[in-house]
């Protein structure tokens, strides 16, 4: 039987360089489609001479469709992942965001593609009280970078509605692990406490540190990925893929400090524009239409991503 074929958009970054190794593994034939806007070439240094890889701008018609030729399933991680980001940008964030979503959608609709993995995100459910956050709950974003992230998902059901293009959309919980960039100004949290820990430094928490993340380690979104691709029925559907607990941002730092041995106390700054409160994910849908649950620890997996960042 021939490999079955995946575009990976955004595969040099950190979620999709983890699904190209992913892919390769299980067999897949992988061409990536980044634009290196925050993706890295060391990022596929393990995979480079057994991927094609095209440099250029999934929001470009031409570019989307050259590279969904010949293409079995799409796994659509491409987008500016930034919440301040979008707050401070929110037009150039809404063309990598939306219209490459669907300039993407369009492109597999065309070539006959089978399916689109979506990589959605958690953010969609905006500051609700109530947890766990079940997907049956309205979405109401709060910062441009959560509307944008949800009008992609919106655009998948109604490709797989309308046009039968099958769509899978994974809302992702704090994902975390090896190759997250701690240097970014927009870096997420676990590769900044982790890099302040290493140093000896002070790590900056956005507001008191009470606030709560589901964090998921990068394997388990992989694997949720691998199953997206051929669960029956998943198609046209939304689940949340998340490490299925949740902890302070002040616990996380203290877990941290602990694997690194390190004590020095925190700066508190002021809390960040369009940041959620708290969050926790149910994962029962994805259990029942992707036979998926995490298996990585979070003690496990903060002691993956440590040892990575001192290597
Ligand atoms: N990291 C998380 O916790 C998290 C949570 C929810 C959703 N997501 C989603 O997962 C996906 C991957 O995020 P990540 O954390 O790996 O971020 P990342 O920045 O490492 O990866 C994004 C990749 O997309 C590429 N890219 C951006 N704009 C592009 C364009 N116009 N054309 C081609 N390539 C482009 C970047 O160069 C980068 O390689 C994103 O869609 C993000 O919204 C991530």
């Amino acid at each position: 039987m021939n490999a079955r074929r995946a575009l990976v958009t955004g595969g040099a970054g950190f979620i999709g360089s983890h699904l190209v190794d992913g892919l390769l593994a299980a067999g897949w034939q992988v061409r990536v489609l980044d634009d290196f806007s925050s993706g890295r070439e060391q990022n596929l240094a393990a995979s480079r001479e057994r991927i094609e890889l095209r440099r250029g701008d999934l929001a470009d018609p031409e570019t989307a469709a050259r590279a969904v030729v010949g293409v079995d399933v799409v796994f659509h991680q491409g987008a500016i992942p930034s919440v301040p980001r979008s707050v401070e940008q929110p037009v150039e964030t809404n063309r990598a965001n939306v219209t490459g979503t669907l300039t993407m959608l369009e492109a597999a609709r065309q070539a006959g593609v089978r399916r689109l993995v979506y990589a959605a995100s958690s953010s969609a459910y905006g500051d609700t009280e109530v947890l766990p956050k079940v997907e049956s709950m309205p979405a109401t974003p709060r910062s441009p970078y959560a509307l944008q992230k949800y009008a992609g998902e919106v655009y998948c059901k109604l490709y797989d509605e309308l046009y039968g293009l099958e769509t899978v959309a994974l809302r992702y919980f704090n994902i975390f692990g090896p190759r997250q960039d701690p240097k970014s100004e927009y870096a997420a949290v676990v590769p900044r406490f982790a890099t302040a820990c290493l140093r000896g430094e002070p790590a900056t928490i956005h507001g008191d540190g009470e606030q709560s993340r589901d964090f998921t380690f990068v394997a388990d979104a992989v694997a949720a990925n691998l199953a997206a691709a051929d669960a029956p029925k998943a198609s046209g559907h939304v689940m949340n893929v998340a490490g299925g607990r949740r902890i302070t941002l002040n616990e996380l730092l203290a877990a941290l400090q602990r694997i690194v041995g390190s004590q020095v106390a925190p700066i508190h700054g002021p809390p960040r524009a369009g940041d959620v409160r708290h969050s926790l994910a149910d994962l029962g849908r994805a259990r029942e239409l992707l036979g998926w649950q995490p298996v990585v620890s979070l003690e496990d997996g903060l002691r993956r991503t440590v040892e990575s960042l001192r290597a």
